[in-house]
């Protein structure tokens, strides 16, 4: 059965930032990714290392689009595990480096200024 919890306040989770929160005796990673929040697992299906604590940023990447040369994609919507490098889509879960790996992602609501999430 999912429950409703009060993660954060919005003032606290300004565009840009991002922040681990426990919920639920969950560590729980929140991003405001131009105004969206998004909520994932603070453990990466590595070696369940602290993934949310890790550096937000962008990824390379390359196809005929880009002629095959390396262009940088995705500022702000890529988490990199701090143990090992892993990295996965903020939006999504997906893992980058191994398209078989997702982990899942939270329902988020915003109401009166605060952050909810599902679990
Ligand atoms: S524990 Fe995250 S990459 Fe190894």
């Amino acid at each position: 059965m999912s429950e409703h919890y009060e993660a954060a306040t919005l003032d606290d989770l300004p565009p840009g930032s991002h922040r681990v929160v426990q919920v639920n005796n969950r560590d729980i990673g929140l991003f405001n990714i131009d105004g969206e929040i998004y909520a994932l697992p603070s453990v990466c299906p590595h070696q369940f290392g602290p993934l949310c604590s890790g550096c937000v940023t962008g990824t390379f990447a390359k196809d005929a689009s880009t002629h095959w040369q390396l262009e940088w994609r995705e500022e702000g919507e890529i988490v990199t595990c701090p143990w090992h490098g892993l990295e996965f889509r903020i939006k999504t879960g997906q893992c980058l480096a191994f398209p078989r790996i997702k982990i899942r992602t939270y329902p988020t609501t915003v109401e009166n200024g605060i952050v909810k999430i599902t679990l």
